[in-house]
């Protein structure tokens, strides 16, 4: 649950920076990552038929490539489809980060005509995300998606 001055707050910081491609996609991931409930947060390009992770902060992961469909990440891609999940633990096509997951969100950054790839955010509590962060993500998504070659 985000608050509209918090999403307000973030947008307009991101909004503030000349940065593009590569180094605005950190800046918002660092920006997010200030969230208490966003404990992991990063992004990951399409490249054909898999995700391949971009910038991120937090843990190290070992999901670098996820093929189309796998996952939650994979999931959003094949269904065209941004993803709340309020526990992880009643999914069976999930891929662990962290075993102190609970809940994630996935939220697709498309330009006019395909998928660049998508917003990935965990939470160490179950039910931390809702459509108000879903809606701030997308606003995030188009910033990224308007800038995202450098
Ligand atoms: N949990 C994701 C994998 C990416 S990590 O959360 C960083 C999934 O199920 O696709």
């Amino acid at each position: 649950m985000i608050t509209v001055e918090t999403a307000h707050s973030i947008l307009e910081r991101l909004n503030a920076t000349p940065l593009k491609g590569a180094a605005l996609r950190r800046r918002a991931m660092e920006l997010l990552d200030e969230l208490d409930t966003y404990n992991w947060s990063g992004i990951y390009r399409l490249e054909e038929d898999e995700l391949v992770l971009d910038e991120y902060v937090g843990a190290a992961t070992d999901h670098t490539r996820i093929p189309v469909g796998r996952g939650v990440c994979g999931t959003a891609v094949a269904e065209n489809q941004n993803q709340v999940i309020e526990d992880v633990r009643e999914l069976e096509n999930y891929l662990a980060c962290s075993i102190q997951t609970r809940s994630e969100i996935v939220v697709l950054i498309k330009d006019d005509s395909r998928i660049l790839g998508q917003i990935d955010i965990d939470g160490h509590q179950v039910g931390a995300f809702d459509q108000s962060d879903e809606k701030l993500l997308e606003s995030i998504s188009k910033i990224l998606a308007d800038k995202w070659t450098e």
